[in-house]
């Protein structure tokens, strides 16, 4: 008998099947037994009667691969209204190891950091998986688009290049068999390149970025997906396809993923075929931001993320869309190739959906001289891109383009609160593909003290290093430091009641630990650690410690207090050395998470 796939079974009602697939969950209920079985295209019940067929799965744990022969029966109460009953069950690998994650429920409540850390196993879950197939067809959908409906060709460019294409600081160099090369920001510059040859190309495109600040929308690396176009008669024919091509997507999915649509659990962004996303100007979208919040930013030359939303927000109350153009950003802001307009404008454009940019995108300098002129102005070097400038020596017509992250995109469209949850294995400051990035531990006084002296000098900050007699109160220190006791940093590392993890806590040392808010901070009730504990993990002495948990692999706190004195000062790892610093550096060294937890 062949394999029938859950998606298929209503056609073989009152029929025998064999199903192959995952052992999801089982739960009894009196005499029956249920087995949630998964395979590619759902879950499905099967009822389990028989004591032997019982005993084949009864220590069995989620993951366990099984063939099921049954009869497909039609029961309205159960999912797809269809169960498989008088099974016999094959156990073809049984799995024994509980799993570190609770992935087979229907929602996986865990937080996103714990999922991240399961990350393989948690992609089983049916709502992560609905994610990654909507982002697929989003991917196809985009692809279908640009073939079909625009005649554009697809081009397969470099990710190891040589040299930024975007300009900026965010991008990373790799050693290439001893030379420097850097990894593709965006395909740019070979989209150009490419119009010269096709006209109308795109693409869907590795991009690579160091972006230092760790967001809710930022990634290291990403897909982009790439148009570029030449020979329009105004450059608004670019957003007209953007356009197009958004609402394609989004009926693309109501059209064919009405099932992973439904696992999702909640609706999508709207883009409504007959409704036109509003175009505002980069100086109108001020105005109208300043006009609708009081607030002024019309000096910014910069969209805040509070006035995208707003943007957004405005967009969807007044034409009923959730995206919104704004158009001829000023010069400062875009990259050598924008096209200048007129008053140190450019001929370019974001979309920004539902409270987030998801493309940049417009008209590029197409002349030789504007270009070497455009790179000039960035002050980069016209001699890295020599190959790049040879096309406007040779004809480049009137051109633009855009440039679409998938995972913004994807996030945007589901309204997901992370880009991380719209990346399979995301990179960012924290994470490689998905895998914590180990924390260096750093272990004795005397090396986590040579390791912030490192760190200060090598950022260049205008530090006291103070060798003193032993200080094992605040009050000591401040008189010996000769500095105020505001100004002292108490660093005090706690143990969570529940997890045993340690924390470290930063109050100003004239000031208490409030262990409520500590508690409502963390989730859970903590203790002040055991001195013994922390000179055994740490190499640490009480009064010693420095403000430097992540150096412990500590997640690290700052009470809202310490802001308010310029200077901070701390013992460094021992209690006969402090460091006199300001307090806008060391925040910048730690990037701390941030509370109110002391007390007078
Ligand atoms: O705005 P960006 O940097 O523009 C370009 O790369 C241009 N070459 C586009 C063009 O054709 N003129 O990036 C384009 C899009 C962003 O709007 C965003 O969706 C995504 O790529 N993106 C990122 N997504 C996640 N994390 C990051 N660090 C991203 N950087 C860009
Ligand atoms: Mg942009």
């Amino acid at each position: 008998m062949g394999r029938v796939l859950i998606r298929d079974l209503e056609a073989h009602i009152q029929k025998k099947v064999r199903l192959r697939g995952w052992l999801n969950t089982v739960r009894p209920f009196g005499k029956l037994t249920f087995l949630l079985l998964r395979d590619r295209t759902g879950l499905i019940q099967v009822v389990i009667e028989n004591k032997d067929e019982l005993k084949k799965i009864s220590n069995l744990q989620p993951g366990s691969i099984l063939t099921v022969e049954g009869e497909a029966i039609s029961s309205p109460s159960s999912i797809r209204a269809i169960e498989i009953t008088q099974p016999t069950i094959t156990v073809e690998h049984p799995i024994h190891e509980v799993p570190p994650i609770e992935y087979y429920k229907s929602e996986l409540r865990s937080d996103l950091e714990v999922i991240l850390d399961h990350r393989p196993i948690a992609l089983r879950n049916v709502q992560i998986q609905a994610v990654f197939k909507l982002q697929a067809e989003i991917a196809h959908a985009y692809q279908l688009y640009m073939h079909d409906q625009v005649g554009a060709v697809e081009y397969f460019a470099p990710n190891i290049i040589g040299a930024s294409s975007e300009g900026g600081a965010e991008f990373f160099n790799v050693d290439y068999f001893g030379y420097t090369a850097t990894l593709a920001q965006s395909s740019q510059l070979y989209k150009q390149i490419m119009v010269g040859v096709n006209e109308r190309v795109f693409a869907l495109m590795p991009f690579f970025r160091a972006e230092p600040s760790h967001t809710t929308r930022h990634l290291s690396e990403g897909k982009q997906l790439e148009f570029e176009m030449g020979f329009f008669d105004h450059w608004h024919e670019i957003l007209d396809i953007q356009e197009g091509c958004l609402k394609f997507i989004v009926s693309h999915l109501h059209k064919h993923c009405g099932p992973e649509l439904a696992a999702l659990g909640h609706d999508i962004v709207r883009a409504p075929q007959g409704t036109p996303f509003p175009r505002l100007t980069f100086a109108e979208a001020q105005e109208l931001y300043y006009k609708r919040t009081k607030i002024d930013e019309r000096h910014e030359p910069d969209l805040s993320p509070a006035a995208e939303r707003e943007l957004c927000a405005w967009a969807l109350e007044t034409h009923g869309t959730d995206l919104v153009f704004i158009t001829d950003w000023k010069m400062e802001k875009r990259p050598f190739y924008a096209q200048p307009s007129q008053d140190g404008l450019t001929n370019t454009f974001d979309l920004l959906c539902a409270g987030t940019e998801i493309t940049s995108g417009g008209q590029r300098r197409h002349t030789y001289e504007s270009m070497v002129e455009g790179l000039k102005m960035k002050s980069m070097n016209p001699d890295n891109f020599a190959d790049y400038l040879s096309i406007f020596k040779y004809g480049m017509p009137p051109h633009g383009g855009f440039g679409m992250g998938l995972e913004r995109l994807t996030m945007t469209l589901l309204k997901l609160k992370n880009i991380r949850e719209a990346s399979l294995f995301p990179s960012d400051t924290k994470r490689i593909a998905g895998n914590r990035i180990k924390a260096k531990i750093f272990f004795g006084g005397e090396n986590i003290r040579n390791e912030i002296l490192r760190l200060c000098h090598h950022h260049k900050m205008d530090i006291q290093h103070l060798v003193h007699e032993g200080t094992p109160t605040s009050q000591d220190s401040a008189r010996i430091r000769g500095t105020k006791m505001e100004e002292g940093i108490k660093a005090l590392i706690l143990r969570g009641k529940n997890t045993k993890k340690n924390y470290q806590f930063n109050i100003s040392s004239h000031l208490k630990l409030d262990m409520k808010a500590v508690a409502d901070l963390v989730g859970e009730k903590c203790d002040f650690e055991d001195p013994a504990v922390i000179f055994e993990r740490f190499g640490l002495t009480l009064g010693s410690i420095p403000p430097f948990g992540p150096l412990l692999n500590l997640d690290t706190y700052f009470d809202e207090e310490i802001k308010k004195e310029p200077r901070s000062c701390f013992n460094c790892g021992l209690i006969t050395e402090s460091i006199v610093m300001p307090t806008k550096d060391l925040i910048i060294l730690i990037d701390p998470k941030w509370g109110r937890f002391s007390k007078a």
